[in-house]
């Protein structure tokens, strides 16, 4: 017998969800980047995601000035993303400012439904105010931009490390705002936080971040990850050296790691060899990729090309349902 369903039920069990994400390119990806960020999005692509992948351009403006720095980050982005296992075939990658102009009407559109004292609350913004920086009006409006990346492409899910959950937090109220003031236009989204490795600790203790200069590179030289290895803080007033071992965790199981440090109790430089030589054996046929893709530029050019056509058309389409919805046109 033939059931004729209703083309709505059709369509929600045939529509994937939409997995969006981004990073900014400020600087050379390290190992907390990857664990908290990148290794999500590679094994998501594998699900039963539409993925969208991108290189957040526009928000690195807020604080980069040097534009030979900004395109070379840009590139290098790419490619770690490429050398990781995105796969183009199954996501798509592109650059921000391939949209463009739809991110910056829509952010503009929802600067208009968004109050100051609001976007003070940001924790980016407070810190900067706290640290007397002198703070650029992107630098405020950073989770705005963010928010329109998010909505312009109706993502479900976004996978970000821990320190991303509050811009992620803004989007979803900018769908509250927006849909109230205007109509049901945006879906709310999701941040996809994995508790296990939410802050990866830099070779200091603090969370890995280049701007703490406590990084391990991702796709540095063996020399480079030894150097950084060696000068990992050791506080030896516990058990085992803590920021060894937290890093450790990343690349063995915990049942394997108890046994290593109790047999090597107060070895620091027996367990840091080790710790160097699991992160070199990992990160060894990505970097090789990374180094082909470097070596033809091409490849990775084609790849952002091809990914920006696609959701510029993605982009236009919503910006022109969103214009309608406010009475623009
Ligand atoms: P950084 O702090 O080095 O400037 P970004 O803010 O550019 O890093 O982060 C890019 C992505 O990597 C974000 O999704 C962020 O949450 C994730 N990430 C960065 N550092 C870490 C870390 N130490 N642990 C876990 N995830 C991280
Ligand atoms: N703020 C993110 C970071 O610093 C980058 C980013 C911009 C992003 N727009 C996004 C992440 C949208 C996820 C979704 O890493």
């Amino acid at each position: 017998m033939y059931i004729e369903y209703p083309r709505i039920f059709w369509y929600t069990c045939h529509m994937k969800k939409v997995l969006l994400s981004g990073i900014k390119p400020t600087g050379d990806m390290h190992i907390g980047n990857y664990f908290g960020a990148i290794k999500q999005f590679v094994e998501m692509q594998n699900e039963d995601y539409e993925s969208y992948v991108f290189v957040a351009d526009l928000h690195a403006l807020t604080t980069v000035t040097d534009r030979d720095e900004l395109k070379r980050n840009i590139f290098n982005i790419t490619a770690v993303y490429m050398a990781c296992g995105l796969d183009p075939q199954k996501t798509v990658l592109f650059q921000q400012s391939a949209i463009g102009g739809e991110l910056c009407e829509m952010t503009w559109i929802f600067n208009c439904l968004t109050t100051v004292p609001y976007l003070e609350r940001a924790h980016a913004y407070k810190d900067a105010k706290a640290k007397g920086n002198e703070i650029n009006v992107g630098l405020f409006d950073y989770p705005i931009l963010m928010a329109s990346d998010i909505l312009m492409q109706d993502a479900d899910i976004v996978p970000v490390g821990a320190d991303q959950k509050q811009h992620v937090e803004f989007a979803r109220d900018t769908v509250g705002k927006f849909n109230f003031t205007w109509g049901e236009t945006f879906k709310m989204p999701e941040p996809l936080i994995l508790e296990n490795v939410a802050t990866i600790p830099g070779i200091d203790g603090r969370k890995m971040s280049k701007s703490y200069g406590n990084t391990i590179p991702l796709f540095a030289s063996d020399e480079e990850i030894t150097k950084a290895v060696m000068s990992i803080v050791t506080d030896s007033s516990g058990e085992r050296p803590e920021n060894v071992y937290a890093m450790h965790k990343l690349f063995r199981t915990e049942a394997e790691l108890e046994k290593i440090y109790e047999e090597n109790k107060g070895k620091y430089k027996i367990l840091k060899d080790m710790l160097a030589d699991d992160i070199k054996t990992f990160v060894a046929p990505m970097r090789d990729r990374y180094q082909m893709l470097q070596a033809n530029p091409q490849i990775v050019e084609a790849v952002l090309r091809e990914g920006g056509e696609k959701v510029k058309a993605r982009a236009v389409k919503k910006m022109l349902e969103v214009k309608k919805t406010v009475g623009l046109i």
